[in-house]
């Protein structure tokens, strides 16, 4: 019997390991690692001389046919998970969303039929708790045992999604009996709102006062007390698009003492900053999302927290609203401006420019950050995220010289504009594979819609 693909002579690389091998794959599954792999019968071989052959990425922060802001995030099922394939994403978490009054077994259940027969790879769910009865308590326990085991909790958008502490302090304790994990969205919603409200009375209603009513200690304050909270659970808690070195030094003091304690920055807060709100006109509404763009010297903050461990994943917050239709609802007021912003599709590519073509750290440090660490911290290992016998052949390979200048024009997002526009990277796919099939080569999608599968995961474990 021989192989279906052999993926030939590239340098395999692992969260631990560099080394030049042949991976061979069999009905989706990695089935052996060696030099020289017997090429008779292999159905193809894919030469990859030269070129990084990576575990493939796994998102685990995005926002696909979410209704938010009064629209919806432009990407579908079908549209973002393409877009992810063609950057090297072949894993998404999406976030299930419970609205108030509802079941969390509703959220769930609308988000399979948003996702089913759409996407191209496979996926999972966190849910979105915005309602915390004594029955969702028990409805936590039922989701962590079919598969959906983490929770996304607000401490921000009063009104909206943000959760009181003994709400959050309940589903702590909830997840520490359930091995489940909270992921948090750490702002101080309530003193935002009011720093909101004074200088819309003053009539600033530009892009920017999205970012200066949104100040660093609001995010830090949050922080602080997520980790409080999940301590006294007794809990792991995941601390969601941190932006900032003060939310930052909140997260090492804790890992310093020994907490389970995570989290994860995004690409707009290492690259962008409270700068790109000088764009023209209604430009800076390309830039609202939350929390804000910081000053720029928090960047080389982030990216030292990247190569320390004090952070430990980078994740898009993929939520897209176009510039034209969609970010226009907030022309004359800059809290009706949908939040969020497009980002799934060059995560990889600006990371691996950012870190490791610059020299801020190793390839392999670069790998534990985008695929090995959230397929641990979120039950998908060792399915996903490593290159290892039995795991799913979701494989990139990843030329390391190749160069790319982002731009809308050539994105495979859905939306009218790149937060990254005119930014070179070095680093970009040359093929990816998503369970042992070729979905992108080259400029070319090969996939298809439905292909992905809706993956149940086991708990929480540490990375
Ligand atoms: O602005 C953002 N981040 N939009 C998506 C929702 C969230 O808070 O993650
Ligand atoms: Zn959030
Ligand atoms: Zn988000």
């Amino acid at each position: 019997m021989g192989f279906d693909t052999i993926i030939a002579n590239g340098q395999v690389v692992t969260a631990t390991d560099t080394y030049t091998s042949d991976v061979a794959i069999i009905e989706g599954k990695i089935s052996a690692i060696g030099e020289s792999l017997p090429r008779e019968n292999a159905g193809k071989v894919i030469n990859a001389t030269s070129k990084y052959v990576l575990p493939g990425g796994i998102d685990v922060h995005t926002h696909l046919d979410m209704p938010f802001g009064g629209t919806t995030s432009a990407d579908d099922f079908e549209t973002g998970t393409r877009a992810a394939a063609f950057g090297g994403t072949t894993t998404l978490i999406d976030f299930a969303i419970q609205y108030k009054g509802q079941t969390l077994r509703t959220a769930f259940d609308t988000w399979m039929r948003k996702s089913s027969g759409k996407a191209v790879c496979d996926y999972a769910f966190h849910c979105i708790i915005t309602d915390l009865a004594e029955a969702q308590l028990e409805e936590m326990n039922a989701l962590v045992r079919d598969g959906v085991t983490s929770f996304k909790l607000f401490m921000a958008y009063p009104g909206v999604f943000m959760l009181d502490d003994a709400s959050i302090f309940k589903a702590l304790r909830a997840t520490s009996k359930n091995g489940g994990l909270v992921c948090m969205h750490a702002e101080n919603g309530g003193a935002i709102d009011v720093i909101v409200q004074q200088v819309l009375a003053e009539g600033k209603k530009a892009p920017k006062y999205h970012a200066l009513t949104r100040p660093t200690t609001a995010e830090a304050e949050a922080t602080s007390r997520a980790i409080a909270l999940a301590e006294m659970a007794g809990a792991p808690v995941y601390i969601v698009h941190l932006s900032c070195n003060d939310a930052l030094e909140k997260v090492r003091e804790a890992r310093d003492r020994g907490l389970p304690v995570y989290a994860e920055t995004c690409p707009q807060y290492l690259y962008l900053s409270i700068e790109n709100f000088d764009a023209p006109g209604f430009e800076g509404a390309k830039y609202v999302f939350t929390p804000p763009l910081r000053e720029k010297w928090h960047q080389e903050k982030l990216w030292n927290g990247l190569k320390t461990d004090r952070l430990q994943v980078v994740s898009t917050d993929h939520c897209p609203f176009c510039f034209k239709e969609q970010k226009e609802l907030g022309r004359d007021d800059f809290t009706k401006i949908p939040n969020g912003g497009p980002g799934i599709e060059h995560r990889m590519s600006l990371i691996f420019s950012g870190g490791v073509a610059a020299g801020r750290f190793s390839v392999n440090r670069f790998v534990e950050l985008v695929s090995t660490t959230p397929a641990k911290l979120f039950g998908l290992y060792p399915r996903k995220g490593t290159i290892a016998v039995g795991s799913d052949a979701d494989l990139v390979i990843f030329d390391p010289k190749r160069k790319h200048t982002i731009s809308a024009k050539t994105h495979h997002m859905r939306v009218d504009y790149s937060m990254f526009e005119g930014i070179e990277v070095t680093g970009m796919p040359d093929a990816v594979l998503s369970r042992g099939r070729v979905v992108v080569q080259g400029d070319r999608f090969l996939g298809r819609p439905g292909a992905g599968e809706f993956l149940k995961r086991a708990l929480y474990s540490q990375p």
